[in-house]
């Protein structure tokens, strides 16, 4: 069953199980060889708990540490443009080397949202690691530093990311049929 249907609409097998743990651990890799010291991971919440969980057993660096935050600018398939923050950052990250891990960046929206919710922390550095990226709908001025895998401006699901709140279970990413 190579396709399925989640609330309306109709999905196909787009990036394996197989080959997200490939770029997963290509990730982890190259967080590993940063050196960076005693980093705090940020997970960005509901999309990347999947992706966060599995990055962060492969972490080999001293005195890694996670936390999450949580927001929201999809409605269905369409960005809102709009990203509310659910959950803010609960800490003190004064002086910290953070690394936000994200599911996937589009427009870029949640990223400027939590750029500036870093801005007023004085960390002592960031870096942005992703999934996946659709990089022709990305019109932001903020690097990122490490990206799984680049996708077309297609809708996906699966491993972490949802449609409508479902599909987050599935193993694999899964994206919109065309019909
Ligand atoms: P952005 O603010 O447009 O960059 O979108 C960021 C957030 O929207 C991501 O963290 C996802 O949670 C969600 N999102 C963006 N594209 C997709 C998609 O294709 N499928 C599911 N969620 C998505
Ligand atoms: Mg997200």
């Amino acid at each position: 069953m190579n396709s399925l249907k989640l609330h309306d609409k109709t999905f196909e097998i787009f990036i394996s199980e197989k080959e997200i743990q490939q770029i997963v651990a290509k990730i982890a890799n190259d967080i590993n060889k940063s050196k960076i010291e005693n980093p705090l991971f940020i997970a960005v919440m509901n999309g990347a708990f999947l992706f966060a969980a599995d990055v962060m057993r492969q972490i080999t660096l001293a005195n890694a540490e996670i936390s999450f935050i949580k927001l929201a600018s999809y409605e269905g398939t369409e960005s809102t443009g709009k990203v509310n923050e659910l959950i803010g950052i609960g800490e003190d990250i004064t002086g910290r080397n953070v690394i936000v891990l994200e599911d996937i960046i589009d427009t870029g929206n949640t990223l400027v949202k939590i750029t500036d919710l870093l801005k007023n922390e004085n960390i002592k550095s960031l870096k942005i690691v992703t999934l996946l990226h659709k990089a022709e709908v990305y019109d932001k001025d903020i690097p990122i530093d490490l990206i799984g895998k680049n996708i077309p401006n297609d809708f996906v699901v699966g491993y972490g990311l949802d449609y409508d709140e479902i599909g987050r279970n599935l193993p694999h990413i899964y994206k919109l049929k065309n019909e």
